[in-house]
């Protein structure tokens, strides 16, 4: 198989490391990529805005199959687009189509999903700039604190909790009014707070069968202890200990198999993997979001974890023959720590040589913000790598990321030191 995948983060260097281990295929072009994938497959230089360019490219390379890693071009309609090209519909996108990446790009589509299958999740209104005063109205019969998510895509900046009333007034005037996150804010979403713990779901789906992978949990604060400005993502575990079988099954039974029965009795044919963020509270489920692609860093313990052929699963998506294929998992635990510039989640600066990266031998590396620079490579992000490794469990594994830590540096690196404290 001649495969191109679309985008250039920690996920795509993870995907794109498992592909590169499969007997089927034959070529792997990674658009951008980073300095990473270039070990696994050729790095082209693609806009994931321009569907033309990226047909051209697919035609002239002879490629077969497109995997999608970011979530933009999927709620873009990448799918779409080649599904609806005579030259293109014979090439399987993995990834969910238009409508079905609705789920991610539309916080009030994904509500309305839930409600229409009695999914749990947070109770909710949704308001534009003329139902303004209804919303104002919808806050004071809520309590503290106060969560508003902007319906659409806002690169994860877009839900703001907040404690105080007259300022969660303030911000939502913001988001539908002055536009604060532009187009994504037209709509909002005002939901009621959960308390608990969350934890990274997810499943792969040809529209008719579907496969679990291993659950995952994210650690999203920049500092230790949780505390500090959200991020991307600054680690993630997977199992995660406190995840039992018993509430792995209720995901299952009232989240997972709703969803997919959801979407098949609507007629949405999603292809692809489905992320469900889930919030425990006292013991219960909730879906927090969904999105419509792997995590960033799940992914990068989620995939090692995988003991099967990937891209032999993405056949079947492509095929729709999933349910014939296996899946097999790893048992050992994986942690993944981020390394980020220092700065980020604000200002950070890029350019930076990082040195160390051939003495690891007890860790993957995945790359997520870096860049070639002659032979040397540079920093290019604000989550520049991620420390993976494997053991017989948490502790162990997470020992050997932060050794393998201690031996890259670049200028003004960070990390925290606490990834799993709350699992250990
Ligand atoms: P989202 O982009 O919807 O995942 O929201 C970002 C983060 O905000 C989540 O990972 C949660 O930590 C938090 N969050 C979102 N919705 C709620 C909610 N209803 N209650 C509590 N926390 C929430
Ligand atoms: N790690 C959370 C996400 O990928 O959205």
């Amino acid at each position: 198989m001649r495969v191109l995948l679309l985008g250039s983060g920690g996920r795509e260097h993870a995907l794109a490391w498992k592909m590169a281990q499969s007997s089927i295929l034959e070529e792997l072009f990674i658009a951008p990529g980073n300095a990473g994938t270039k070990a696994v497959g050729k790095n082209v230089d693609l806009s994931l805005s321009d569907f033309k360019g990226i047909k051209k490219f697919v035609i002239e390379n002879t490629i077969n199959m497109v995997v999608v890693g970011p979530e933009d071009p999927l709620v873009n309609g990448i799918v779409d687009f080649f599904e609806g090209d005579e030259e293109l519909s014979k090439v399987p996108v993995i990834g969910p189509n238009k409508e079905a990446a609705q789920l991610e790009g539309s916080k009030d589509f994904a509500k309305e999903f839930m409600k229409r299958h009695n999914i749990p999740t947070a109770k909710y209104g949704t308001f534009t700039k003329d139902t303004l005063d209804a919303g104002y109205a919808f806050l004071e019969k809520m309590n503290a604190p106060y969560v508003l998510k902007a319906d659409g895509l806002a690169a994860g900046k877009g839900v703001l909790i907040i404690d105080n009333l007259q300022e969660a007034k303030k911000e939502l005037k913001s988001m539908l009014a002055d536009a604060k996150f532009g187009d994504a804010s037209s709509r909002v979403v005002i939901e009621q707070f959960l308390d608990g713990v969350e934890l990274s779901c997810f499943v792969i789906t040809d529209g008719d069968a579907y496969k679990k992978l291993p659950e995952a949990k994210d650690y999203k604060r920049i500092g230790e202890g949780d505390l500090g400005l959200n991020t991307g993502g600054m680690g993630a575990i997977s199992p995660v200990p406190f995840a039992n079988p018993t509430f792995l099954d209720k995901i299952e039974n009232q989240v997972i198999i709703p969803t997919i029965k959801g979407l098949k009795k609507e007629g949405i044919v999603y292809k692809g993997f489905i992320f469900f963020g889930i919030i425990n509270v006292k013991n219960e489920p909730y879906v927090i979001e969904y999105n419509c692609r792997m995590g960033d860093p799940e992914t990068e313990v989620v995939i090692p974890r995988l003991k099967s052929d990937l891209l032999d699963l993405f056949e079947g998506v492509g095929t729709q023959t999933l349910s014939e294929r296996d899946i097999v998992f790893d048992e050992r635990s994986v942690a993944a720590v981020m390394m980020v510039s220092g700065g980020y989640p604000e200002k950070y600066a890029k350019g930076k040589q990082i040195y160390g990266l051939n003495g690891i031998t007890d860790s993957l590396i995945f790359h997520a913000g870096t860049a070639s620079d002659g032979p040397a490579v540079i920093t290019n992000g604000g989550r520049v790598l991620a420390a993976t490794s494997y053991g017989k469990d948490l502790k162990t594994a997470l020992k050997k990321s932060y050794e393998s830590i201690d031996k890259i540096e670049f200028d003004n690196a960070n990390y925290r030191k606490d990834i799993g404290f709350d699992a250990l």
